[in-house]
């Protein structure tokens, strides 16, 4: 079994989302999806977004391909996570490219390019 993970808010649920997941799922053939809380993106991102925690994870955890969710709550628990898990692979979008190759000594680190055209921050407005 290859496991894969990926890490975002995904507010406003959209489709450059929902092909992200897709594509991150291919990479392997067991899809963790770590969302970052309410908490999370007020304090370290300085951002709040429209749907709450437990509304983005609803949505998320209906998507055939996601196997698991858990939540992101600070920037420094993914080397845990990836040895807790026993993760094989980890994804993002390349608007993070270069940012998370310090996780390469742990397991393959892998950015995906990104939809063109649509963001969370375009739907919601701010
Ligand atoms: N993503 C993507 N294509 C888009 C928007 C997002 O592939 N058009 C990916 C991001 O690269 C990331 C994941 O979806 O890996 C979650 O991104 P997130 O930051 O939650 O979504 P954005 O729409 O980029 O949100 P924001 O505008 O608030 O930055």
């Amino acid at each position: 079994m290859i496991k894969v993970i990926t890490y975002g808010t995904f507010d406003t649920f959209h489709y450059g989302h929902f092909f992200l997941l897709e594509r991150a799922k291919s990479l392997g053939n067991h899809l963790t999806v770590a969302i970052s809380t309410d908490e999370f993106n007020l304090k370290e991102k300085n951002k709040t977004a429209k749907l709450k925690f437990s509304d983005r994870s609803r949505i998320i955890k209906e998507l055939s391909f996601v196997d698991e969710i858990h939540s992101e709550n600070s920037w420094s628990q993914k080397i845990d996570d990836i040895k807790n898990l026993k993760i094989d692979v980890f994804t993002i979008g390349e608007d993070w490219k270069g940012k998370f190759d310090y996780l390469k000594s742990y397991c393959e680190v892998v950015y995906l390019p990104r939809t063109k055209d649509v963001s969370s921050t375009l739907i919601r407005g701010y």
